[in-house]
């Protein structure tokens, strides 16, 4: 991948295809000048308007050097129009097999625009026949004038590596095979270091929700640690992801539709995963931990059952009421782990959690949970700078009531109401020490559909925000 900026007159560069921002009602669209076309006239008759994330292709442009032009909506002008166009043009270029791009997005700076452009480019075509598969971009040169930081190249690396492995089926990405790619792709980066726990040294560490769950597996439950120490760190950071790699709901089984994207439901693992390969290659200077409890939730003669009862090491005991509320038990083990690894001040949590969260917020935001509000203002200003979604959802303590056990401390379910709240509640029940948040990413980790800004299938929400976070508080 080549990244670069350029001053130069972008109509007379030879590309693939030259995207040019055009705001609403057509603003800018006067710095065009092309000869014997009028593009006004052209957008008019093709109901372009400039609306943000709305595009024109047109091939063949006399006086435009590159193969095609793309005419990208940027609407107001607004941040995240700004992304949303990026992401298009991203897009825009995969489904024609623009390998060579120019861009000129007027208002939003290199860095963001390339960011976007490589993510909305994005698409999982590993299965599809050979010639239906679009080439990737290859050369990417933005306009503006600062050059960009090869991080971002980096980043998007790791970002589509997350998403791929979301995509994956999960025959082909399950607890062991996780680990594998965390050994392989983490292992490799100076000052990493990459450790799995399979079932006989889960149970000498107390990992009962990892056991309880992947029982019913005929592929193993894994915890998966990577610890990344570089020289010269202040910050002491860690990540835990929910990597259920593929979840049948257990006994608690679910109707075939709510299965049928549940490869998803390690979406949790990947995003942590990614987020640390990219904070490490990139040399940031900070340390930082990930843990990923890695299991599939199955139906066997072995599965774990309603009315059993988990024991945790911290004392905590929890009745099943529904195998399908698997996460939060899995989490339990990481989350203690992590609390526990010496001089970590803050740990962050990222889960496809609930449905109940994709409900209240659609699957552009991300559900962020925590006591902190010095956490969740800086977790809010890097999704912000990462042009991502994160809503605040209320950490109500008087709901523990709903998760009162009959017989145990806790139930792992708190009823219909406030779901994604009582499932963050009982996470809470397993941080000791650290300032801890909670991302639910049941909604923005994976869409059914493709979207303005992404194809369907797994989005790279919110590993931007995780890594711009990290990078502020090293
Ligand atoms: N993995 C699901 C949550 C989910 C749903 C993620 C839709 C992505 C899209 C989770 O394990 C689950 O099944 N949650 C249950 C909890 C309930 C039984 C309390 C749910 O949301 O229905
Ligand atoms: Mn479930
Ligand atoms: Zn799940």
């Amino acid at each position: 991948m080549n990244l670069s900026t350029t001053t130069q007159d972008t109509l007379s560069l030879h590309a693939d295809l030259l995207a040019l921002g055009v705001g609403a009602d057509l603003a800018g669209l006067d710095r065009v000048e092309v000869r014997g076309i009028d593009l006004r006239a052209w957008a008019k008759r093709n109901r372009f308007s400039g609306s943000a994330g709305s595009a024109l292709v047109i091939p063949g442009v006399p006086g435009v050097a590159a193969e095609a032009l793309a005419l990208i909506g940027t609407g107001k002008g607004r941040a995240i129009e700004l992304v949303k166009a990026a992401a298009k043009v991203g897009r825009t270029a995969r489904s024609l097999g623009a390998q060579s791009v120019v861009v000129d997005l007027p208002g939003a700076s290199a860095e963001v625009v390339s960011t976007h452009v490589l993510s909305g480019n994005y698409v999982y075509d590993k299965f599809k026949p050979e010639k239906s598969r679009k080439p990737a971009l290859k050369n990417l040169t933005i306009r503006g004038e600062a050059s960009i930081a090869s991080d971002v190249a980096t980043f998007a690396r790791w970002q589509s590596m997350g998403r791929d492995l979301i995509n994956a089926p999960a025959s082909h990405v399950y607890p062991e095979s996780l680990a594998d790619w965390a050994r392989e792709h983490l292992g490799a980066i100076p000052g990493v270091h990459v450790e799995v726990w399979d079932p006989a040294r889960l149970e000498a560490e107390g990992c009962v929700g990892l056991l309880a769950v992947g029982r019913g597996s005929a592929r193993p439950p894994h915890m998966i640690r990577a610890s990344y120490r570089p020289d010269g760190a202040k910050a002491h950071l860690a990540l835990v992801g929910k990597g259920i790699t593929f979840d049948a709901g257990g006994l608690s089984i679910k109707p075939s539709s709510g299965m049928q994207t549940m490869r998803c439901d390690m979406g949790g693992a990947a995003t942590v995963l990614a987020a640390f390969g990219a904070i490490a290659e990139a040399g940031v200077k900070v340390h930082l931990d990930v843990l990923v409890a890695a299991a599939e939730n199955m139906v066997d003669g072995n599965s774990y059952k309603l009315g059993d009862i988990l024991t945790y090491p911290n004392g905590v005991t929890v009745e099943i009421h529904n195998t399908d509320a698997e996460g939060r038990l899995v989490l339990a083990d990481a989350l203690l782990h992590a609390s526990r690894i010496e001089g970590v001040t803050h740990l962050v949590d990222a889960a496809t959690l609930t449905g109940a969260c994709v409900v209240a917020l659609g699957s552009d935001f991300t559900a962020l949970f925590t006591d902190s509000e010095d956490l969740a203002t800086e977790l809010h200003t890097a999704a912000e700078r990462a042009g991502e979604g994160l809503w605040r959802l209320p950490l109500h303590q008087d709901y523990v009531a709903k998760l009162k056990g009959e017989w145990g401390q806790l139930k792992n379910v708190g009823g219909r109401e406030a779901g994604s709240t009582t499932a963050a509640l009982f996470l809470q029940h397993f941080v000791d020490g650290p300032t801890w948040a909670h991302l639910d990413i049941a909604g923005s980790s994976f869409h059914d559909k493709a979207c303005g800004r992404c194809a369907a299938g797994a989005t790279g929400q919110p590993i931007a925000t995780l890594v711009e976070w990290i990078r502020a508080k090293a």
